[in-house]
């Protein structure tokens, strides 16, 4: 074992000559030296990329050239998911991978050993510890068991005409496809079956979304305290619940680090934050929100009259949730079969609750349409309630 700075091509140097001297004679390399850097964008400098490049894309670079008259067995190279996928506050370190991928490439093209494995997230120990690997966890990568990454390596390096640059990661496609393809769908997952099934799964747990949904114990018990309350106190009551979870999402102790009139984005939202405050939502409502949500309702507080408006339409200005009701009582009616014994009882019922629907009517609306209720076939009252609540007519009944 020797120190040697990678980056630093006399380094480098030495080091072969080193091995030329003392053998065994070299038969193969494997680039492993790397530094991480968590950092926006918008904050790298040129030094810092330059920082994170050398240990990666430099000491590549030097290791290529000062072998590249030798007949190596294996030239690998240690790349990251970070290179294949994007990886948000990893622009300099995905870049110095991507590097890795085109050198194995360059190799190859000159028909000299090489092959660069994308890794995604090691256990046990390295640079997928701590604060940056809870993050890739958090986004669907699980921890690698060492011996098993090694494995795979080893599958690779004996394969020598297996392709150039691999990805060897393991992922949680439920978690990582939704976050992953929040903006826009995914050419490079896309077609993978695991993410078809994870992408599915998430939409068909959207459908239904504008109904009052109190899918969960939280959002049954939810439901009941709104009950009641006037629509400011119920807002009132939702901001304060978002701020929590959007506090709990980012990582702040209180809620008060989460101003109810600012923006997500400008809160520190992103695409895995905005689906991890999608699911906590979900749960603690009930309901089943799109990932989409902090960028259709770009505030606590425009989100808060969102699931206000949806979880109880009835105090609010629009009454979508009896309509909703109504048109479920007209599909069961649909269903009932015309000679059902029960159809006399369920038309008496039905002229029941239109008499003294139309009783509550307020006094100065006169009554859209002259029926006579005590007389009425069943066609004509579905006639008249299509008519008064603007639905398209329903199919005639045959009694
Ligand atoms: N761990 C993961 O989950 C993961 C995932 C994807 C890819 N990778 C890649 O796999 C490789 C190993 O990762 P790791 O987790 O073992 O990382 P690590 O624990 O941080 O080790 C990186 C090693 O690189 C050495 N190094 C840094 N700059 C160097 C230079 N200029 N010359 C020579 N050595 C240098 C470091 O030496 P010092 O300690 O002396 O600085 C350290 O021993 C890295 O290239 C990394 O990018 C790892």
């Amino acid at each position: 074992m020797v120190a040697c700075d990678t980056a630093e091509r006399q380094h480098t140097a030495g080091l072969i000559e080193r091995i030329d001297r003392t053998g065994p004679a070299l038969d193969a390399v494997f680039h492993a030296a790397g530094t991480n850097q968590v950092l926006p964008l918008d904050e790298l400098t040129l030094a810092g990329l330059a920082e994170v490049a050398a240990a990666k894309a430099a000491g590549a670079a030097n290791l290529h050239e000062l072998t590249a008259e030798r007949e190596l067995t294996a030239f690998v190279l240690f790349s990251s998911g970070a290179a294949i996928w994007g990886s948000g506050q990893q622009a300099g370190y995905a870049a110095a991978n991507a590097f890795l991928d085109g050198l194995a490439e360059h190799r190859r093209g000159r028909g000299l050993a090489a092959a660069s494995v994308s890794w995604g997230l090691w256990g046990g120990g390295g640079m997928g510890q701590g604060e940056g690997g809870d993050r890739l966890q958090r986004l669907g990568l699980r921890e690698m068991a060492p011996e098993r990454a090694i494995e795979s390596l080893a599958g690779i390096v004996d394969r020598p005409n297996a392709t150039g640059t691999l990805t060897v990661a393991d992922l949680d496609w439920a978690r990582f496809a939704p976050v992953f393809t929040l903006h826009r769908p995914s050419a490079l997952i896309g077609d993978l079956p695991e993410v078809r099934q994870a992408l599915d799964a998430d939409a068909s747990a959207r459908d239904g979304q504008d109904g009052p949904a109190h899918g969960t114990a939280q959002g049954g018990a939810l439901g009941q305290q709104l009950h009641g309350l006037t629509p400011a106190d119920q807002e009132r009551m939702l901001t304060e619940l978002i701020r929590a979870e959007a506090a709990a999402v980012l990582g702040h102790s209180s809620a008060d680090e989460v101003e109810a009139d600012r923006a997500f984005k400008d809160l520190g939202f992103d695409s895995l934050t905005a689906v991890e405050l999608r699911n906590r939502l979900n749960t603690a409502t009930g309901m089943k929100l799109p990932a989409t949500l902090v960028f259709d309702y770009p505030t606590p507080e425009l989100l808060a009259d969102h699931v206000r408006t949806v979880m109880s339409p009835d105090e609010g200005t629009g009454s979508p949730s009896i309509i909703n009701e109504i048109e479920q009582l007209q599909s069961a009616l649909s269903a009932v079969a015309g000679d059902c014994e029960l159809r006399d009882d369920v038309t008496r019922l039905l002229r029941g609750m239109l008499s003294n629907w139309i009783g509550t009517q307020r006094a100065d609306e006169p009554a859209s349409t002259d029926i006579e209720f005590q007389s009425a076939t069943p066609d004509e009252v579905f006639s008249f309630l299509d008519q008064e609540l603007g639905l398209p007519r329903s199919t005639p009944q045959t009694n």
